[in-house]
């Protein structure tokens, strides 16, 4: 059976001192969860988060880094900087990332490599875009970019990864896909991931959805055979809601 992971992205949101509120007011709400709770937080809350973090479930993330890991690259974070504070899982190949940064394919699997280089677990983000689905490309486009991210790597890398399948036009939208189609999706991915590395691997990997996953909704999405839990955004902004998502199996 594999486990469930529920992860946050805050995004551009959260000061300092709202993250640590934060942290107090969500860390008791979901103390009892066996599920894997996980806070993507902004570079300037991750140290913060780490520190009121100590003593819960909660493990913090962040939601990018440069494949580097070191050197004249002004602005960027290395996978070896995240590590050395502490950070345990990143986010890589956001949809939003992709779109505003100019992340590809290749830089995607770049970081990937560095992430697991630095003992870091990354969250891969695939996802098709609305006219994409509409021409009845989605299949296409998530699988090949689940191969290109993950190519490159061993089977035990690829069984430490977590993948989240993120169809564009669900996220902020309020629009999330059917429990039934976000499943589809997942098990396309997940069939590619067998047929590149065999079923053990398959069968094990973490494959989450994410697009307006809200505490409404979550329950149905996270019973199906094949969607092993979320990736949050807007929702994951509030600790009660959030805390309900986590909870979606009390
Ligand atoms: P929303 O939950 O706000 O739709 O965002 C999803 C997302 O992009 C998480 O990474």
């Amino acid at each position: 059976m594999r486990r469930k992971v529920i992860a946050g992205n805050w995004k551009m949101n959260m000061l300092p001192n709202e993250a640590i509120e934060y942290i107090q007011a969500f860390g008791p709400l979901v103390k009892d969860t066996e599920n894997e709770v996980i806070l993507c937080v902004p570079y300037t809350d991750l140290f913060y988060c780490l520190l009121n973090a100590q003593g819960t479930n909660i493990k913090i993330g962040a939601q990018n880094m440069h494949f580097a890991e070191n050197g004249a690259y002004t602005g960027e974070v290395s996978g070896k900087m995240l590590k050395a504070i502490g950070v345990e899982y990143v986010i890589i190949g956001h949809s939003e990332r992709r779109e505003y940064f100019a992340e590809t394919n290749e830089t995607v699997n770049k970081k990937i490599k560095s992430a697991l280089e630095n003992g870091l677990k990354p969250i891969v983000c695939v996802g098709e875009k609305l006219a994409e689905r509409e021409a009845g490309k989605a299949k296409d486009i998530i699988t090949k970019q689940t191969e290109l991210a993950l190519e490159g790597l061993t089977d035990e890398q690829v069984k430490n990864i977590i993948i989240a399948y993120e169809p564009i036009w669900a996220i902020g939208t309020g629009k999330t896909a059917t429990a039934e189609d976000a499943n589809n999706s997942i098990k396309d991915i997940r069939t590619k991931i067998a047929e590149l590395y065999g079923n053990d691997v398959a069968e094990n990997v973490i494959i989450q959805y994410g697009g307006s996953v809200k505490s409404s909704n979550a329950k149905e999405l996270f019973t199906t055979s094949d969607i092993d839990g979320g990736l949050v955004g807007g929702a994951s902004l509030k600790p009660d809601e959030f805390s309900k998502i986590v909870n979606y199996d009390k």
